[in-house]
């Protein structure tokens, strides 16, 4: 038996079919567009979205020769999609998770005190990342799209709930718990759509997808729509939820980080949504089909892996993001360069829409391999900040962090990681644990697999990274370099 799972990334779609043991059999890959209308604003069609996730499982399908069991979907999480229930067609473009238009919107409602009960009831807080505040952009903004939601035409849905309702040819209007949980309208507590929080951001409730727990079947691909094949629709998971179930991290306290366009540390928590402190954020880990809720603290660092390929392309410093690693690797360090990757503003635990990039420590001797080193460095300096909020939020150092997406195959940036963080980093055989996630999800509901515990025995050790001295002053140049980067965008 083997398993169709669909990751659709912010900027690609991956499909990849998962066998029995674990074992990634068959791949398919498409990248989309990404557009810029404005300084700070990322959109993506829908429909490109669309195209890719046919154009990936048509490549893996073919690889791999045999039909799937079912189907699996994992997603790039908060972006806000629109589009008409009977055609499938969007009314505009969809505002990407990355995209700062709302800074206005959230400062608004944060003056109007809104802020506190925002967080007590989401675990989330004001900021444009999530996506209820693209929401009522659209409303202010869009009213030509906007329409069709308030006439009922038109749904209202996160990638995952997009992608269902395409593969399903329109039959399905779903989304699971983790995914919900990222909204800003969503009640972590009660696990259920806020009606306060609807009225506040001006979302009618009836537009938005019916919450299903992330594994069970619901619903079934309709040949016509998809590739000729009819499959159990039977895992959904926001990207970085199923990349702790590909990680295994089913206990209290398990950890992991994924290292994609951004970076993303969670910590298991069970099923305590504890009230998230120190720029950490509470959400749903996943539901269980007996409607049973498991939570996390997350810290979501926006710009990692992203900051390499401005490398590549922006500056044309390197051909590939892995030629980083060799460039980065012959020079001792930085030579006192410190490179603040805010391109898309500050997440996890600084939050500053306003902040930008920017580069500190430049002198004659400066060169490319310099700054590549001193990327290298953010990326660790970040997901240090965020481990150390972790550790103040539950009081307990991080036994080890496992990691995965693509840059985990740096190890130079693995052994960085141990450095700063003083801890192990273990780097598991299959690194692409987001898609495993949800085709492990997609299984267990429908016999592939029969338990998590069987699952964990699937995860074997790549390479396991240990601490060793680390560089403290440049980390204090590097905080002194964030505060410094805060608030450009409004100067
Ligand atoms: O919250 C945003 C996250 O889901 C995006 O993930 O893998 O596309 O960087 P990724």
């Amino acid at each position: 038996m083997t398993v169709l799972t669909i990751d659709a990334g912010t900027t690609g779609v991956t499909a990849l079919m998962v066998g029995e043991d674990g074992r990634v059999l068959a791949r398919g890959y498409q990248e989309f567009a990404q557009h810029y209308p404005e300084a700070g604003w990322v959109e993506h069609v829908p429909e490109e979205i669309w195209q890719a996730t046919l154009a990936a499982c048509q490549s893996a399908l073919d690889a791999a020769g045999t039909p799937p069991t079912c189907v699996g979907i994992t997603n790039q999480r908060e972006t806000a999609v629109l589009w008409d229930r009977k055609r499938g067609s969007s009314p505009r473009r969809a505002i990407v998770w990355q995209d700062r238009r709302t800074a206005g919107i959230c400062t608004e409602l944060r003056d109007a005190g809104h802020e506190d009960r925002v967080t007590e009831v989401t675990g989330l807080r004001l900021d444009p990342y999530f996506t209820a505040t693209k929401l009522t952009w659209m409303r202010r903004h869009d009213q030509r799209a906007w329409g069709g939601v308030e006439r009922g035409e038109t749904a209202i849905g996160t990638v995952d709930s997009y992608i269902i309702a395409r593969l399903t040819g329109g039959a399905r209007h779903v989304t699971d718990a983790s995914n919900a949980s990222r909204t800003l309208l969503y009640d972590l507590r009660r696990g259920a759509w806020s009606e306060e929080m609807c009225e506040l951001f001006g979302v009618p409730m009836s537009a938005l997808p019916e919450v299903v727990p992330s594994y069970g079947t619901v619903g079934e691909t309709s040949p016509e729509e998809f590739l000729g094949l009819s499959l159990p629709v039977s895992g959904i998971a926001g990207d970085q939820q199923a990349a702790m179930f590909g990680q295994n991290c089913y206990h209290p306290g398990s950890s992991k980080c994924t290292y994609g366009t951004g970076s993303f540390i969670l910590v298991n928590t069970g099923t305590e949504a504890v009230a998230p402190e120190h720029g950490l954020l509470s959400t749903v880990l996943w539901q269980h089909p007996d409607g049973r809720l498991e939570y996390a603290l997350e810290g979501s660092i926006f710009v990692t892996g992203a900051a390499v390929q401005w490398l590549r392309d922006g500056l044309g410093l390197i051909d590939t993001a892995p030629q980083s690693e060799g460039l980065a690797a012959s020079v001792p360090d930085s030579g006192g360069v410190v490179f603040v990757p805010a391109l898309t503003g500050l997440g996890a635990p600084d939050w500053d829409p306003h902040a930008r990039g920017s580069i500190f420590g430049i002198t004659r001797g400066t060169g490319r391999a310099h700054l590549a080193r001193a990327t290298l460095d953010a990326i660790a300096f970040e997901v240090r900040d965020v481990a150390e909020a972790m550790e103040r939020a539950s009081g307990t150092r991080l036994p080890e962090l496992r990691v995965d997406g693509g840059a985990s195959a740096n190890d130079l940036l693995c052994q960085i990681q141990a450095d700063q963080l003083g801890v192990s980093v273990a780097r598991p055989q299959v690194q692409e644990t987001t898609a495993l996630g949800a085709a492990f999800l997609a299984g267990l509901a429908t016999g592939v697999w029969s338990s998590t515990d069987e699952l964990e025995r699937t995860w074997n050790l790549d390479r396991r990274f240990e601490p060793g001295e680390r560089d403290d002053a440049q980390y204090r140049r590097w905080r002194t370099a964030v505060e410094r980067s805060k608030g450009w965008a409004e100067l």
